[in-house]
């Protein structure tokens, strides 16, 4: 087979927002380096497209950045590294100012400021919005300002299956190109992450399906560690069959949370008592776990509703009115509508808890970079760390822009330091490409198929490590991905054609998927503890003690990853305990 041969300064794995903001930082930095994007989709059909309620920033003259700071290491449940998170809070309102002059269309107030919203667990209103299609408007204004960059050059629709390390150094990629089969080295000074998270190792989730993990796995099994892969964010509205996310902007504009006696049972959850109209730190607008924890209470009280695809509550919004909702709430009407075929205006929305967001992800310094030299990540793929225990909803598309731009910008002052010739990738490469030949030329074939594999990790993941968790349903759960890691090995492709090959690119994704399953578990087993997003029935409390420490999870081989502990920085706000609707 033809080894087809691409070279780039700095190559980025992933076009969403964090990867685009990476290509323009980078483009920016050093405008003699090539930058190369490559991802496995059109960048516009990347998932930051489907982000809805907005993006947080300090904006009002009431507002603070030791308030922003303050809220995300609460809500992080002091998980966060408040270094990481000062940067972050302070470069936030720039980044999303730089967004305007770049053409995104904030949605304004009567008097043509920026109009923000409040979200959960914010003490001030501090969400920027375009409507309810916040990350549609932001990611056209990244792609669009990207084009003006001759130096960025787009590998749209491939996928890579291996990075490339030589000497100690990641040094670019292996990738397929999609619509031939062709199969590419993509040699590169530095690389930069950008794949987003995995939230289709679970069976309900937010996420779109191209979120399979791919850049968290290919770093983890470039020895790289993934960090607090035990927290997993539940977002309490998702629609019950499809996990679409009905965005919090819901609760923020007023709406309600009930469940089947028509009662707005978060009154009973310690979040604050019933209001009749939007304010701040009223219950609704609780954090997203501790909302999600209600649900699963309400409904060990049998006062969830059954449904096809599971218990689910009400979220009401019907007192809103048509105007607010076609105004605020346009995207949620025809979701709605779509899916659900019940227009908000008159009927109460059906949801349920689903896994949006993944708080750990590749392990990175506040640089982006990863302990492999060359190698940085960013976005919701990496782990900075910002989010803790439990990210605070409008903080991850102002995460990607900061920490898009950081990495873009520390990937290319150290490409233009590197001289490439000292590096041999062709051997590399080619031991790489003879696998994938397997497939499309001397197609070999197993006898498992991808449907079971997914299906019974899906299963395992939502049992063992779900919102509540246990030792017990841990164990199971390890030892069925343990199993699931062996069957995956001998899968079953009988499409060996070049084009377009879905079911290849299915089965290495689901082989991408089982490594980031066994680290979520592994890491959840060993915290002995409760906080954030993870809690245990059988260690109800939080341990600071032992446990405020991130853990690290290193692939082994032939066994269950190892994890190891670093410790979380404290710069100003000592661990205290998180009260909310008081
Ligand atoms: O509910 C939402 O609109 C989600 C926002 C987020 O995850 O930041």
């Amino acid at each position: 087979m033809v080894h087809f041969k691409s070279e780039c300064d700095v190559l980025i794995i992933g076009a969403g927002g964090a990867g685009l903001r990476a290509a323009i930082a980078a483009a920016e930095a050093n405008p003699k380096l090539k930058i190369g994007v490559i991802s496995k989709v059109y960048p516009m059909r990347s998932h930051t497209v489907s982000a809805e309620g907005g993006a947080a920033a300090v904006i009002k003259s009431n507002d603070s950045t030791d308030y922003h700071a303050y809220d995300t290491i609460s809500g992080g449940d002091w998980m966060s590294d408040q270094d990481a998170v000062e940067f972050f809070v302070n470069e936030a309102p720039k980044e999303m100012l730089r967004l305007e002059h770049w053409g995104c269309p904030w949605s304004r107030q009567d008097n043509g400021t920026v109009a923000v919203r409040p979200f959960g667990g914010m003490k001030i209103e501090r969400t920027w919005f375009a409507a309810d299609k916040t990350g549609f408007h932001m990611l056209h204004t990244l792609f669009q300002h990207t084009l003006k960059y001759d130096q960025i050059q787009r590998y749209d629709e491939f996928f890579v299956t291996k990075l490339i390390v030589d000497n100690g150094q990641c040094c670019g990629a292996v990738a397929i190109e999609l619509a031939t089969g062709k199969i590419f080295s993509i040699a590169a000074k530095a690389v930069i992450i950008c794949t987003g998270g995995c939230g289709k190792i679970f069976p309900y989730t937010t996420n779109a399906n191209i979120k399979t993990g791919d850049g968290m796995a290919l770093a983890y099994r470039a020895g790289v560690a993934l960090k607090d892969m035990e927290f997993v964010q539940y977002h309490p509205t998702g629609l019950p069959f499809t996990g679409i996310l009905i965005t919090e902007a819901t609760r923020s504009e007023g709406g309600y949370m009930l469940n089947k006696d028509g009662y707005r049972y978060l009154q009973d959850y310690d979040l604050g008592k019933p209001q009749p109209k939007p304010v701040l730190r009223s219950m609704e607008l609780g954090p997203r776990d501790r909302l999600s924890q209600a649900f699963v209470k309400e409904q060990e009280k049998g006062r969830t509703l059954k449904g096809a695809y599971g218990d689910f509550v009400y979220l009401d919004i019907r007192h809103l009115g048509e105007k607010t909702i076609n105004a605020k709430l346009p995207f949620v009407r025809e979701l709605c509508l779509k899916y659900e075929n019940i227009d908000p205006i008159k009927e109460m929305i059906p949801v349920r808890p689903v896994v949006h967001y993944m708080m750990g992800g590749i392990h990175t310094d506040i640089d982006g970079a990863t302990s492999l030299a060359g190698l940085y990540a960013a976005g919701e793929t990496a782990c900075v760390s910002i989010n803790g225990a439990n990210r605070l909803g409008s903080n991850s598309l102002t995460e990607l822009l900061v920490f898009g731009s950081r990495a873009g910008k520390s990937a290319a002052e150290f490409a233009s330091r590197i001289n490439s010739s000292n590096f041999s990738i062709d051997s590399i490469a080619n031991d790489e490409i003879k696998k994938l030949e397997n497939f499309f030329v001397r197609r070999i074939n197993g006898s498992e198929k991808i449907v079971e594999i997914r299906k019974e990790m899906h299963k395992s993941m939502e049992e063992g490590a779900g919102i509540y968790r246990s030792e017990k349903k841990k164990k199971k759960s390890q030892s069925a991905i343990a199993s699931l890691q062996q069957r995956v090995q001998n899968i079953s492709i009988s499409d060996h054609s070049a084009t377009f090959n879905t079911e290849l690119i299915s089965a290495i994704e689901l082989s991408y998927m089982l490594d980031v399953a066994e680290a979520v578990v592994q890491s959840a087993l060993q915290r002995k503890e409760s906080r954030g997003s993870h809690q245990r029935t059988d260690y109800p409390k939080r341990d600071d003690q032992k446990f405020l420490s991130h853990s690290l999870a290193y692939r082994k081989d032939l066994s269950l990853p190892e994890i190891k502990y670093a410790p979380v920085t404290i710069t100003k706000w000592p661990p205290g305990e998180r009260v909310y609707g008081r």
